[in-house]
């Protein structure tokens, strides 16, 4: 996508091929920092403070990340100690596993000598592919904007709603959830996004709209809790939102508060779209209820925000009252019944077993 009209990766191997460059994501929307990532120390602290963050990113960081850390030593304990380091980095986006695995498998046959250059190819088409797969997104999704808009009146905008950053920023280009979007908005179609905040970092608020902004989609960005009252009023017309672990059977894990969206997204029969690169599939799970790993991160997400000062300066505040305690689940899970459908590289299936595996025989496993 554009930063400044000018074509940008979130994540890229420096000019002079000794490192990894990455959009500091902590530092937005206030600032377009990017950052260095030299080590495998670097790449896991990116992805476990959240420089990085988004399922397919958090993958494509740490494929990179082996190739950090097998340049400076490649022996099978190495390669162990690295995959360790980056897999405890953050439990719930499969991607993560499925990213190191495939680094892992593809190197741990070959001598010492040769892992470093093969995991630096490897990563680099991890990231190519994960464009790859988006803009099959946004060909799956785009005809599902389309129809909607021919329903319309001419010249009447089709809301869109989504919940956190499952964009551009959240992957390597382009975007999940939001590759449908784009293309709509490049096809002329008049697309408008209702932006959830989701607290408590925002990364709507700070991601989405950001980069919504940046490729002049129109946008409004809501407090999490509007997105019922909205769709009881009928200016919602589809949700679309990214997945970090999806099952065999369609159960979607995404950021917390994804659930009481599709919840009043049903109760409204408002079209409620998961957008799920096959990677983010876990086809090793059929209840995503019981078996996904739920991240709790740290209780100061809420109880503190950071923000623009009116002199400019950034500044971190506290909300709560001085000792009131505050718990952090960062995803929920909505069950495959919830879900109106899976938008993949492959095309938009059913949330449910059997249409997963007709679509992916290849990887679904069997029995
Ligand atoms: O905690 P984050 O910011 O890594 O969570 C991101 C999300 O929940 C996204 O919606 C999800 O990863 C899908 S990204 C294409």
């Amino acid at each position: 996508m554009n930063v400044s009209g000018r074509p940008t990766r979130t994540l890229w191997p420096s000019a002079d091929g000794t490192a990894i460059e990455i959009i500091d994501q902590t530092r937005l929307p206030h600032a377009f920092v990017t950052a260095r990532l030299s080590t495998l120390d670097d790449a896991a602290h990116a992805i476990r403070a959240m420089l990085v963050r988004g399922a397919p990113l958090i993958g494509a960081t740490a494929a990179w990340g082996l190739w950090l850390a097998l340049r400076t030593d490649a022996s099978d304990a190495a390669l162990a100690r690295a995959y360790a380091t980056l897999l405890a980095t953050r439990p719930t986006a499969v991607n993560l596993r499925w990213a190191l695995d495939r680094v892992r498998t593809h190197v741990a046959p070959l001598a010492p000598s040769a892992r470093a250059a093969a995991a630096r190819q490897l990563a680099a088409y991890v990231c190519d592919e994960d464009v790859a797969l988006n803009r099959g997104i946004a060909v799956a999704g785009l005809p599902l904007i389309r129809a909607i808009a021919a329903r319309k009146a001419p010249g009447e905008r089709v809301n869109v709603l989504t919940h956190c950053n499952a964009g551009w920023l959240a992957t390597v280009d382009i975007g999940t959830a939001t590759a449908p979007l784009y293309a709509a908005h490049d096809a002329g179609l008049s697309v408008h996004v209702w932006v959830d905040e989701t607290r408590p970092r925002n990364q709507g608020a700070s991601l989405t709209a950001w980069e919504l902004l940046n490729h002049g989609v129109p946008h409004t960005v809501i407090a999490d809790n509007a997105g019922g009252h909205l769709m009881q009023h009928g200016h919602v017309d589809l949700v679309i939102v990214g997945t970090d672990r999806t099952t065999a059977t369609g159960d979607v894990c995404n950021k917390i508060g994804t659930y009481l969206k599709a919840l009043a997204a049903h109760d409204n029969h408002v079209p409620f779209y998961v957008a799920a690169p096959s990677p983010s599939i876990d086809w090793t799970l059929s209840d995503g209820l019981r078996e996904i790993p739920i991240e709790e991160r740290a209780a100061r997400e809420v109880t503190h925000l950071t923000g623009r000062l009116p002199d400019g300066t950034v500044a971190t505040i506290a909300l709560l009252p001085e000792g009131s305690p505050a718990a952090n689940p960062a995803f929920d899970v909505t069950p495959a019944r919830l879900v109106t459908g899976l938008i993949t590289e492959r095309g938009v299936c059913d949330a449910n077993a059997a249409a997963l595996r007709a679509l992916f025989p290849d990887k679904a496993q069997t029995g």
